[in-house]
């Protein structure tokens, strides 16, 4: 089922015919700051970002995740600029469930209205007339997965889906009971969580998604905004000729095959870096040093 070719492999999203490689790139790094603000506005440098998001496609990778809540719609406009007509295979997964207040705090947006105007407003600024994947992001708590019945608005996306505005809906930030329940009332695809090297309170739930052929795709792969930085890591990092950030990207690629990764950058340097994962093999007892490695 999993071809060690390409990057890193491939990975078909269940009940699909959308097969991506399984080293991605995570959009979010595109777009700007401005004071406090972050992931608000557009990059300092948007011919590079173009220039960044063509290279990424031209190397390979064909899994690409955004949202309409980055810049606000900023990335989206980059994505579509950049790549737009889209090459055949591409797949774009967005998500919808969140807004931007004017202070660039993230606010939930569940209602029907708002997740409606928001699948539109994605298909908008990509230029496209249906979006492959549409997650879910569970806002109970912004940072942490928090209990809650998602029904209500999972049911509005199942609605959306059926129109053939989706072709595939995920889910990020939720709990296993969640997963549970959104599975009684449509197929879900993949599930974006936090997930790194040093945290790892997905260990279960990434076996259990894998035995169902669910994607498990964890955001923040090299610690988001705080960078993973450890002894351990740049010891194991300097034994295998590799940078820290690569080791942390082939241990989650090496940890479960159905883990797609989506490292964020707004570097082309490492971007490079980011791609060649694919080759970087971890011996066992590397492993062990690192799965210690735990916050
Ligand atoms: N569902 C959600 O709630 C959610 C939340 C957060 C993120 N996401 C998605 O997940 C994707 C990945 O997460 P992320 O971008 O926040 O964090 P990340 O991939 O864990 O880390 C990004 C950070 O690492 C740096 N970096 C990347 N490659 C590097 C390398 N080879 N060497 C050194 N530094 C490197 C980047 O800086 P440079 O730009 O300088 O390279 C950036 O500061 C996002 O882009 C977004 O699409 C989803």
């Amino acid at each position: 089922m999993f071809q060690q070719t390409g990057l890193a492999g491939n990975f078909t999203l269940p009940g699909s015919s959308l097969n991506v490689n399984r080293v991605g790139y995570g959009a979010m790094q595109l777009a700007g700051r401005e004071g406090s603000k972050l992931v608000w506005g557009p990059p300092r440098d948007v011919d590079g970002a173009i220039a960044l998001l063509q290279e990424a496609v031209a190397s390979g990778v064909n899994h690409i995740d955004t949202a309409d809540f980055y810049g606000p719609y900023v990335t989206n406009q980059i994505l579509r600029k950049a790549l737009s007509p889209y090459r055949e295979g591409l797949v774009i997964v967005t998500k919808v469930g969140a807004l931007r207040g004017e202070d660039g705090s993230w606010l939930p947006a569940f209602s029907r209205e708002e997740l409606t105007a928001a699948v539109h407003s994605n298909l908008r600024n990509l230029g496209l007339d249906v979006l492959d994947v549409v997650n879910l992001r569970i806002m109970f708590d912004v940072s942490q997965p928090a209990e809650g019945s998602i029904e209500a608005p999972l049911t509005v996306l199942a609605e959306l889906q059926q129109k053939g505005l989706i072709r595939h809906i995920g889910l990020s930030n939720v709990t296993p009971t969640q997963i549970a329940e959104a599975r009684r009332i449509v197929a879900i695809a993949c599930v974006q969580n936090h997930y790194n090297l040093a945290h790892r309170v997905d260990d279960a739930l990434i076996e259990k998604l894998a035995q169902d052929g669910i994607a498990y795709v964890p955001f923040f792969p090299l610690g988001g905004f705080s960078p993973l930085q450890s002894d351990a890591l740049s010891n194991v990092a300097s034994l295998l000729n590799a940078t820290p950030m690569q080791v942390a990207l082939a241990w989650l690629l090496q940890r479960s095959p159905n883990i797609l990764v989506i490292p964020g950058t707004s570097s082309l340097q490492h971007l490079r870096e980011n791609l060649q994962v694919a080759t970087l093999q971890i011996p066992a007892e590397v492993r062990a040093t690192l799965d210690a490695m735990v916050n």
